[in-house]
């Protein structure tokens, strides 16, 4: 494989941007949940980075649990409709969730999974993002912390892919326009 940098067409966030952001948002998380017992879902597969460094910035213990999830039907991810590939382990009965996120788009696969948590009985539900595109939202969700809130364009790296590749870039960047042809 070539060098990955040579497909982008702009950097929007560097490492140290990530970082910096991610730390912030970690200390607004614990100002919040400091006496409480928080369990973090991360979202399978492009939250993996996100919940990598946003969980080790925070400065006490947090458990960490995954879902993966998939569209129903065209292959396009703004169906709105849902399959769970994989579930939870944890009983989330009682449990103050905090689901971890790379990106909300438009916001459909976030808004079902937010639904179908909250129907398990949790003590609260919210969400934390690196990236929201708010031009590109179709469903109104309330978020309580976002990263960055970027342009709608093709963003890849740092767990975004564009066809499964990129996601192991380290900065976060739109794509050259020769990758798609
Ligand atoms: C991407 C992204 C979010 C979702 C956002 O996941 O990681 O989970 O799309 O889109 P939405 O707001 O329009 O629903 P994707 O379905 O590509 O799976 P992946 O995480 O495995 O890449
Ligand atoms: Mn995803
Ligand atoms: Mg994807």
């Amino acid at each position: 494989a070539e060098h990955m940098g040579a497909d982008l067409e702009n950097v929007l966030f560097t490492e140290e941007q990530i970082r910096e952001r991610l730390a912030e948002l970690a200390a607004q998380v614990w100002e919040d949940y400091h006496d409480k017992d928080v369990l973090l879902v991360g979202v399978l597969r492009g939250a993996v980075m996100v919940m990598a460094d946003f969980s080790r910035a925070l400065p006490g213990s947090a458990e960490m649990d995954w879902m993966a999830v998939s569209s129903y039907g065209s292959g396009t991810k703004s169906s709105g409709v849902v399959r769970i590939l994989k579930d939870l382990d944890t009983d989330i009965s009682g449990r103050h969730v905090l689901i971890v996120e790379d990106i909300i788009d438009s916001g459909l696969t976030l808004s079902w999974i937010r639904t179908n948590l909250e129907s398990r009985g949790p003590a609260s539900v919210e969400i934390c993002t690196l990236l929201r595109k708010p031009e590109a939202a179709k469903v109104q969700i309330d978020v309580k912390y976002v990263g960055f809130e970027i342009p709608n364009a093709f963003v890849v790296g740092y767990g975004l892919d564009y066809a499964e590749k990129y996601r192991n870039l380290r900065v976060i960047g739109t794509l050259a326009e020769h990758v798609y042809s």
